[in-house]
């Protein structure tokens, strides 16, 4: 690593699970337009962020981290939007009524369009192709030249980010999220099922909260905090020249921010302690996370933390643990030891999907519920031993009511996977599984208490 940190310093070490762009001047020409156009967030909303990641790595608050595995340019619709942004609004509601602390909200969205592989090539019908690598750098149609890395993709990716960032914004300050909805965010589908129904219950009590308040004389027409969101962007920052070029010196602090989002993180496969990748988010303000696997050991642990987070700010580092339902809380367990007796006030999160991914008999790539909720289950309950804080969650979903996960209230079954596949990468909870989860979520947390 080198001691001088500056935007481009990454290029000085090995950046895994980069595309093999055909035209580096094509390549340059695309990036140099990404770096005159506009910063996608403000610093000062990143350091907002940071704050409340403090409050979560303090014990304080929980972290909901959620969104598509890979957003995809076909599906890009206010919709489609909207009805990722309310099944997580949802969720925070469910959890911040029954733990009663604050519930920090980041999407994955805005931003999540590039996917490591742990292959360079997949095959599709018998036929070897380049793999599938996000929207962001190729097409997944199962053609060879479709599987070209396209720069021009890195723009629209920027554009995308924008008009998404745009209308999330007019949702969480404009009306939508204002607490007096909370029944309107129940979608059709979900409002006659078992945890729909628990969820309108929730949803009453908070109604007859509001009516209270107001009936005690509060003022709740101008408390903001009922009527508006903070709802935050992040992404895995894998191609590092896109992230590069939208990254800008603060002019407050004079700080450098990466102002793709509010939050990166590092994946599974790119967290090489001399690798390109941290050597890029160790320079930046922005809060940052780092996906933690079975095989992690205590001393990378405490490396990563003094190379993330040398000045031990609090927030600044999310770990974000994904081993998998077996292997989560006697691997947890001694990482959480070492961190905590080192005194890094990292938030601890849990991706339960990540790890427990297999093939179901038709070949789709599936997850079964109760295993997501046995890795959660194996998080909480290692923190509760060692006395750390399970400070939240990281899960992918979409609104929509796909069939691409196994199991849950209605029990989607291999047979229905068919129905509603529609994800461009990893199986993601449909709007019904994710709102039964944040109640099991909640039940877990409380009785850890
Ligand atoms: C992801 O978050 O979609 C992902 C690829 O995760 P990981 O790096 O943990 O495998
Ligand atoms: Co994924």
């Amino acid at each position: 690593m080198s001691a001088r940190w500056t935007p481009s310093s990454w290029q000085n070490s090995v950046a895994a699970q980069q595309p093999k762009w055909p035209d580096q001047n094509d390549l340059e020409q695309a990036l140099k337009q990404i770096s005159s156009y506009p910063p996608l967030v403000f610093a000062g909303e990143a350091r907002s962020l940071l704050a409340s990641l403090g409050q979560v790595a303090s014990g304080n608050a929980f972290l909901l981290q959620a969104g598509d595995c890979a957003e995809s340019f076909e599906e890009f619709t206010a919709v489609n939007i909207r009805e990722k942004l309310r099944v997580i609004l949802q969720m925070a509601l469910v959890l911040t009524y029954s733990m009663g602390v604050p519930v920090v909200k980041v999407g994955r969205i805005a931003g999540q369009f590039a996917k490591p592989r742990s292959s360079d090539t997949e095959k599709i019908g018998g036929v070897e192709l380049p793999s599938f690598r996000g929207h962001m750098v190729n097409d997944p149609a199962p053609h060879s030249e479709s599987r070209v890395p396209d720069p021009q993709r890195l723009v629209q990716a920027y554009h995308q980010s924008a008009s998404t960032l745009n209308l999330l914004r007019a949702f969480t300050k404009g009306g939508f999220a204002d607490l007096n909805r909370v029944h309107a965010w129940n979608q059709e589908f979900v409002t006659t099922s078992a945890e729909g129904q628990r969820y309108e219950q929730v949803a009453g009590e908070v109604e007859r909260a509001l009516a209270f308040m107001r009936a005690c004389g509060v003022d709740t027409e101008n408390h903001s905090a009922l009527h508006e969101v903070d709802f935050y962007t992040s992404h895995e920052a894998l191609l590092l020249g896109y992230e590069e070029s939208l990254t800008r010196q603060d002019s407050l602090t004079g700080n450098w921010y990466d102002c793709s989002a509010h939050m990166l993180w590092i994946g599974e496969r790119t967290r090489q302690l001399d690798g390109a990748h941290i050597e890029f988010l160790r320079g930046v303000g922005n809060p940052v996370g780092c996906k933690i696997g079975p095989d992690t050991t205590t001393d990378f642990v405490l490396s990563l933390c003094e190379a993330l987070n040398p000045s031990r700010i609090p927030g600044r580092l999310t770990l974000i643990t994904r081993m998998g339902a077996d292997k989560i809380e006697s691997g947890l367990r001694p990482l959480l030891r070492a961190v905590r007796d080192a005194g890094h006030p990292v938030v601890w999160a849990c991706d339960p999907m990540h790890a427990n991914t297999f093939s179901a008999t038709n070949g789709r790539k599936t997850r079964h519920f109760d295993d997501i909720i046995r890795e959660i289950t194996g998080f909480v309950l290692a923190h509760r031993a060692e006395n750390t804080w399970p400070g939240g969650i990281h899960i992918e979903l979409t609104g929509e009511n796909v069939t691409e996960c196994l199991g849950g209230a209605e029990t989607v079954s291999q047979e229905d996977l068919d129905t509603r596949y529609e994800t461009v990468c990893d199986p993601r909870l449909n709007a019904r599984q994710s709102l039964d989860l944040a109640f099991r979520v909640a039940e877990l947390i409380r009785a850890a208490k």
